[in-house]
């Protein structure tokens, strides 16, 4: 099934993973090079965004880097620009920045909460503000937006504003497929559930400070989920790229969750 987004443009926001490993957005901008798209891989860190898009040229793909902010509106800018200047078209926009710190509506500050509306959620209205007239003057494209089951379920611990953020970002995502699904704009939601990443394992060290105390909170997700494992970010990937190709081109306004059966079991 090689080729499945051969000769379109994928634009990525949060192409990198700092810490190494294989982050949901590396996975992604990688995936889509090996199925054929040139990739413009974005990141706040430079060094991140150059290293994802140096995997998929040495595989043999096509892709350019940025580095930018993806919550400042002239950064996006100069994102969509660099796409544009190289290749003339974006086929395929996938926001995948976002991160959560924890607390509910009363140990969350007002900063932290303006703080990662503007990661999870302002980001992505930024990037689909400026893309939507470019996809609907080429007659169509499709939007991936990398959302999370927080955005629907409470999970073990109150992370409100991510919480917030993520059933906002789903929601958007059906608002713009609705207004836009007559010029061919497609938009879709991925949501992972407890996956095995950088990030997720970043946070458990923060959190616990011994390896058995790790381990215990590891086993403990992985009890919680039917499958009994958790995902990686090739299975975020995976989904991303299905919604991404013409495969998906009757599917609009919805989401796709990738979570082991998590959000079907009911305790
Ligand atoms: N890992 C999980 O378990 C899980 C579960 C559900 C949803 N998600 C979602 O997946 C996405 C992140 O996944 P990941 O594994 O790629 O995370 P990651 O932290 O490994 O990578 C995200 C990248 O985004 C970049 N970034 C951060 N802030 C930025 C900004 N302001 N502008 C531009 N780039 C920025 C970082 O430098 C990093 O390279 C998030 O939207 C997250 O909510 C993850």
């Amino acid at each position: 099934m090689a080729g499945r987004v051969a000769g379109k443009v994928a634009l990525v926001i949060g192409a990198g993973t700092k810490v190494g490993g294989w982050g949901n957005g590396k996975a992604s901008a990688v995936l889509y090079g090996r199925e054929g798209a040139r990739v413009c891989a974005t990141d706040l860190d430079a060094g991140a965004a150059e290293e994802t898009a140096g995997i998929i040229r040495s595989e043999g793909g096509t892709a350019i880097a940025v580095a930018g902010d993806a919550t400042r509106a002239g950064d996006i800018k100069r994102m969509v620009d660099a796409c544009m200047t190289e290749w003339g078209r974006i086929d395929i926009l996938h926001n995948n920045v976002g991160a959560a710190v924890p607390g509910g509506v009363v140990e969350t500050s007002e900063a932290d909460w303006d703080a990662y509306m503007a990661l999870n959620l302002k980001s992505a209205f930024l990037a689909c503000k400026l893309v939507v007239p470019i996809m609907e003057r080429q007659g169509g494209g499709a939007i991936v937006n990398i959302a999370s089951i927080a955005g629907i379920r409470f999970l073990d611990r109150p992370f409100v504003s991510y919480q917030a953020s993520k059933a906002a970002m789903i929601e958007m995502s059906r608002a713009i497929a609705v207004q836009h699904a007559a010029t061919g704009v497609r938009c879709n939601a991925v949501l992972p559930g407890l996956m095995r990443t950088p990030l997720v394992e970043r946070r458990i060290e923060r959190q616990y400070k011994t390896e058995a105390k790790r381990a215990e909170a590891m086993q403990a997700r992985e009890r919680a989920i039917p499958m009994r494992k958790m995902g990686d970010a090739w299975d975020t990937a995976w989904a991303a790229l299905f919604l991404a190709s013409d495969e998906a081109r009757y599917v609009t306004g919805t989401e796709i969750v990738v979570d082991g059966g998590l959000t079907a079991k009911c305790v």
